[in-house]
């Protein structure tokens, strides 16, 4: 199978269908540093599992500039839930937060500015979607808060889990064992029911049980 070309015609088919689009997200933002943010195939997959299962409790590991939230947040609007997502860089939080407002979700979104090793296990809610998307390097360390803070019958949701068999940017193969133990990790896990899909960089989606 080769994989970018379905990709390819997958984008082709979606592009002037996405109101919110990657590209188009990234141009709008003022920060024109480096803010990754999920594929756009991995946007629209989080805003179909938000809209089948209407999780009233998110939280977000990993906001970047807030594509992702914004994403979840167009459809967690129209049933009044609340995401609550965090970063750790203070510009970067910045811009996201502006982009909250300027796309009309921010009375959806709590945005906590901090080190997620710190914030996580402190948090005193339990959710009905998480989504991982943090320093790779934090996986394998977050997983068991992650685990532990969902609701029985919630959602885990991880990006960028298929690093160790992509064709990976050098500069980012210094994440692949984090990736590998967290993957050991997922698999091995009894509490959890779990697959890998072949969209975006790969995305982990896993049931509590
Ligand atoms: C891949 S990006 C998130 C992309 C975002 N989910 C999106 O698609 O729009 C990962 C983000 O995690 C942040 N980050 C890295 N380490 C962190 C930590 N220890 N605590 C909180 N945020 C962290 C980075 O600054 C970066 O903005």
């Amino acid at each position: 199978m080769d994989l970018e070309r379905i990709s390819n015609y997958i984008e082709n088919l979606y592009k002037d269908k996405e109101e919110l689009n990657r590209k188009k997200f990234q141009d709008e933002t003022e920060l024109k540093d480096f803010v990754p943010v999920v594929d756009d195939d991995v946007a629209r997959f989080l805003k179909l599992i938000v809209a089948i299962g209407s999780p009233k409790e998110i939280l977000e590991i990993g906001t970047s500039i807030g594509y992702s939230a914004i994403s979840m947040a167009q459809m967690v609007k129209k049933y009044k839930g609340h995401i609550t997502t965090i970063e750790f860089d203070e510009t970067v939080a910045k811009q996201a937060k502006e982009n909250f407002i300027k796309s009309g979700v921010d009375d959806q979104i709590d945005l906590k500015i901090g080190d997620a090793r710190g914030i996580v296990p402190n948090l005193n809610k339990k959710y009905d979607l998480i989504f991982q998307d943090v320093d790779k390097r934090l996986y394998p360390i977050l997983f068991d808060d992650c685990i532990k803070l969902l609701k029985p019958g919630g959602i885990f949701v991880a990006d960028d889990t298929l690093f160790p068999v992509i064709d990976l940017d050098p500069k980012w193969r210094y994440l692949i064992p984090s990736i590998e133990e967290f993957n050991e990790l997922v698999i091995n896990d009894s509490r959890i029911e779990s697959t890998i899909l072949s969209i975006g960089d790969g995305v982990t989606i896993a049931l509590k049980k």
